[in-house]
């Protein structure tokens, strides 16, 4: 099967944001209330395809490899955990205030001139902690505070003994966790992109200091390879290393994988060189032995640590942007999402030509025979070339029609591709087979 090609090369962010509401991927939070800044819910499709997004990952991560193990920590922790880490003093961002309509911003997202007002007079920068307070029980004083967490990753660096010791997993392995992470960003934005909320596909890979080089250039081209393997267009990823003023505190060596937005280049992935930072910062604060023995050399060291940190929100963004295209013109057009069909929030839609009574308990037989192997939508509303255009804006890689020659003749029904949109009859007792064959050539057919 030949790579899918687009006939757009990209589209603008409201288009994607207005496709998005209209299909029920997401909405904005509490709308009903006039919405509360940058935060986000997501619909029934939206939904599917964030734990695509996310269920890929653990499987590349996880599932697929012997040398790393899951985790899920919680996202409420001791403040000792976000002194040690370094997040209570060093988590924030320079803060600047416009002189004439008093907004607030990220010194380094603004211009020179106020986007609201056009004034060109800020204020100096002062250095804004992102880390959000709440009150643990139901005193609510300066020992009752806690943080929620602003990263999935210390979660793993303070259960890193009792992993390694249940698992007995021997260095270089890693330990993974996706869950939600909050930062109090000063100027959140581009809808999904940049939030206070979102969630975090965070891996810490152990690894003995000396190899943690080798390691970080490892994980670098993993991450950009994982991209394109779901069927992000490699011309549209860049690896962009960090220079020094930008590390993060921890970091001895960061390179971001940045995808090309529809507003320019924006950061999908880190890949960071934290050393031995955090687990020695640990163990200076608690007390605790974080260490790690290796039996064959018979030495005992602290760990360096690399870690592949991306954000599943962004990634769904980019999948979506990237998958967008608009074919055709006047009644032929069609936007159509071109989804790798591991990520497509459905799989295959059953849809009988009609809703016509002798058709009905045929669909209903052949929608419960792919719903047990495939995400499967079932529709019989409108006429059946809407029904594939609505199929098409959701990226639903194949459609399934049962028509009267099925029960009339055949039993045998058609599957419509996509994205050439070709059709082909197959008997219903190989549907699930020529399926799953569709599905390999699409898979394939997306590597970007
Ligand atoms: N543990 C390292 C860490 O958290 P990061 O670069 O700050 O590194 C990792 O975050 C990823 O999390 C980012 O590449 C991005 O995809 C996602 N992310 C970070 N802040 C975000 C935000 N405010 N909204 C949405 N995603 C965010």
């Amino acid at each position: 099967m030949s790579p899918i090609s687009r006939t757009i090369e990209s589209t603008d962010l409201e288009t994607i944001v207005s496709l998005a509401k209209r299909r029920g991927f997401v909405f904005q939070a509490s709308e009903i209330y006039g919405g509360l800044g940058s935060t986000w819910d997501y619909g029934p499709l939206g939904v599917e395809l964030k734990r695509n997004v996310k269920d890929m990952w653990w499987k590349s991560m996880v599932r697929d490899r012997d040398d790393i193990v899951g985790l899920d920590s919680a996202i409420l922790q001791s403040p000792e955990v976000w002194m040690a880490s370094g997040h209570v003093e060093n988590f924030s961002d320079p803060l600047v205030e416009c002189g004439g309509c008093h907004r607030r911003f990220r010194a380094d997202h603004v211009g020179d001139k106020c986007p609201y007002c056009g004034e060109s007079k800020f204020s100096e920068p002062r250095q804004f902690n992102l880390l959000f307070k709440t009150f643990m029980g139901p005193v609510e004083d300066e020992a009752a505070v806690v943080y929620l967490r602003p990263e999935t990753a210390q979660g793993i660096f303070i259960n890193f003994d009792n992993v390694q010791t249940t698992t007995r997993k021997r260095i270089p392995f890693g330990i993974a966790q996706i869950g939600k992470s909050f930062r109090n960003e000063v100027t959140p934005g581009n809808f999904i992109f940049r939030t206070r909320e979102f969630e975090q596909m965070e891996m810490e890979y152990f690894c003995k200091p000396g190899s943690d080089e080798e390691w970080h250039r490892y994980w670098i081209d993993f991450s950009d390879d994982w991209f394109k393997k779901f069927g992000i267009r490699g011309e549209k990823l860049r690896i962009r290393e960090h220079e020094a003023d930008e590390l993060p505190h921890y970091s001895k060596g960061s390179a971001d994988i940045e995808y090309e937005f529809p507003w320019g280049w924006g950061e999908l992935e880190t890949i960071s060189n934290r050393t031995d930072f955090d687990l020695k910062a640990h163990i200076k604060r608690s007390g605790r032995d974080l260490s790690y023995f290796d039996d064959a050399a018979k030495e005992r060291f602290v760990p360096y640590v690399v870690e592949p940190a991306m954000g599943a929100d962004r990634s769904a963004l980019a999948f979506m942007a990237d998958a967008y295209d608009e074919e055709g013109e006047g009644k032929e057009k069609r936007t159509v999402l071109h989804f790798h069909p591991d990520i497509a929030p459905v799989a295959v839609a059953v849809l009988p030509l009609s809703r016509n009574e002798k058709l009905a308990p045929k669909a209903r037989e052949v929608y419960d025979l792919v719903r047990a192997s495939f995400n499967a939508q079932f529709d019989d509303t409108q006429s059946i070339g809407r029904r594939y255009r609505r199929q098409d804006e959701i990226g639903t890689p194949l459609c399934v029609t049962v028509d009267f020659q099925t029960v009339e003749e055949d039993n045998a029904v058609t599957i419509r591709d996509r994205d050439t949109m070709v059709q082909v009859r197959v008997p219903i007792d190989g549907l699930k087979a020529a399926l799953e064959d569709q599905i390999d050539k699409l898979r394939e057919a997306c590597h970007g």
